[in-house]
């Protein structure tokens, strides 16, 4: 039998994990919101890396957040799991009472899913990049007046 969440024999590994964890620059702690937790590969390192670390991880798939929350357990409180679409990232983090993230990562493929879902992928990804570039501009606005 094959090992469900990780280690030698598990049927899903991290995509570029080692890459990931440097590009959000992980160390530094903070919120970080991983809108595709899956089995939650990226949501451990995050929380592997720093005890500072706290991680909302987000998927529309039951069974996947079920998995997750089993092997993020022992982070406590520092992981939370929603069941959600990741577009809908801003109005999640105000419902959690957070202003704001860290560092925001989105991990899915085009390759073997269905046309019904690349389109709403599609639609989903460009809500993503607004949601990020109007955080980018508060933040800009907030630098002009501290
Ligand atoms: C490749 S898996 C993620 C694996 C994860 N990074 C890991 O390390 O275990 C992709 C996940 O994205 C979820 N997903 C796809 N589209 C989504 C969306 N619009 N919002 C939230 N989750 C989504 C799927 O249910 C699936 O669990």
């Amino acid at each position: 039998m094959v090992a469900p969440l990780g280690g030698r024999g598990a049927p899903h590994r991290p995509v570029l994990l080692r890459e990931t964890i440097e590009f959000l620059a992980v160390a530094r702690g903070g919120l970080f919101v991983d809108g595709t937790v899956g089995l939650g590969g990226h949501s451990e390192a995050i929380l592997e890396a720093s005890n500072e670390t706290r991680v909302i991880g987000i998927d529309l798939d039951t069974e996947a957040l079920l998995l997750a929350r089993q092997r993020l357990a022992r982070f406590g409180s520092r992981f939370r799991a929603v069941q959600a679409n990741f577009r809908d990232i801003a109005r999640l983090l105000a419902d959690a009472e957070e202003k704001e993230a860290s560092g925001i990562l989105v991990d899915y493929f085009f390759g073997s899913q269905k046309k019904r879902l690349r389109e709403s992928s599609l639609n989903t990804a460009k809500s993503v990049a607004h949601a990020a570039s109007r955080s980018e501009s508060l933040k800009g606005e907030k630098g002009a007046n501290p």
